[in-house]
C-alpha cells in the first residue's frame, strides 16, 4: 500500500478498470508481461497514441514474436511495417536495439542498464523497468504530470513545475506492484483525469485531490505562455 492508502485505492481501481491493451498481462495474474512486448509498446507509444499503436503492435508481434526474431529481420521489412507511425529514427533505433539485446541474450532488468540501449531514454527505461520487471521506478509522462499537478494543486506552470511534479510522483509510488501502479496512473490520466473535462465524480482519488477540492481540476496543469 502507498502513502495513506492512495496507491492502494488506485490499484484497486486499476484491478477493476484497467484498459485491455495487447502488451499487458491482465491485473491479478501473477506472471510479468514479456519485456520484448513492453519495450516495443513503449517505443511505439513515444510519440503516438494508444489507439494508433494497437494495430501496429499486433502486426509487429505476429510477424516477429520475439526480440531474436526482430533482430534477424530485414531492415526494409521493419521499415515497411513501421510505415505510417512516423518518426522513422525510432524504427531504426528499434532494430539496432533488438540486435544489441538479442546479442546480450535478453533485456537488462534495471533502469540504468536499459537506458544504455539505442532509442531508450530516461522515461522509457523507467517505464520498462517498472512494467516488465516491477522495479520501483518513478514513471512520469504527460498523463502523470497532469494527474500530479491536480492531486497536489501545483499552480506553477509547465515545464517549470517538472521537478516538483517528479517529487510528488515519487512520494506516491509504492514498493508493492510499481508496474501496475505506473500503468494505473497512465490509465487514470487517459480515461478519468483527462485534459478538458475530467470525470472527478468517479475518480478513485477524488477524496485526495486538492485541485478538485478547489474546483479547479480542469485548469491544471498550467502551461508557460509561449
Ligand atoms: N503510454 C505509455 N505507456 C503506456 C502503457 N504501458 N499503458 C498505457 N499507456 C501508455
Amino acid at each position: 500500500d502507498g502513502v495513506d492508502g492512495r496507491a492502494g485505492a488506485l490499484l484497486a481501481w486499476y484491478d477493476a478498470h484497467a484498459r485491455d491493451l495487447p502488451w499487458r498481462v491482465p491485473p491479478g495474474r501473477a506472471d510479468r508481461p514479456d519485456p520484448y512486448r513492453v519495450w516495443l509498446s513503449e517505443v511505439m507509444l513515444q510519440q503516438t497514441t494508444v489507439a494508433a499503436v494497437r494495430g501496429y503492435f499486433e502486426r509487429f508481434t505476429t510477424r516477429w514474436p520475439t526480440v531474436a526474431a526482430l533482430a534477424a529481420a530485414d531492415d526494409a521489412d521493419v521499415m515497411g511495417e513501421w510505415a505510417g507511425l512516423g518518426y522513422y529514427a525510432r524504427a531504426r533505433n528499434l532494430l539496432k536495439c533488438a540486435r544489441v539485446v538479442a546479442g546480450m541474450g535478453g533485456f537488462p532488468q534495471t533502469r540504468a542498464g536499459l537506458q544504455e540501449l539505442p532509442g531508450i531514454g530516461p522515461y522509457t527505461a523507467a517505464a520498462i523497468a517498472a512494467i516488465a520487471f516491477d522495479a520501483p521506478e518513478v514513471v512520469v509522462d504527460g498523463n502523470v504530470e497532469r494527474v500530479m499537478a491536480r492531486m497536489f494543486r501545483i499552480e506553477t506552470p509547465l515545464p517549470r513545475a517538472k521537478p516538483e511534479i517528479r517529487e510528488k510522483a515519487a512520494s506516491l509510488t509504492p514498493d508493492a506492484r510499481p508496474g501496475d501502479y505506473a500503468q494505473a496512473v497512465m490509465d487514470l490520466g487517459a480515461t478519468i483525469c483527462t485534459p478538458k473535462s475530467p470525470a472527478c465524480g468517479i475518480c478513485p482519488w477524488m477524496d485526495h485531490c486538492r485541485a478538485r477540492a478547489a474546483g479547479m481540476a480542469a485548469e491544471l496543469p498550467k502551461k508557460e505562455p509561449k
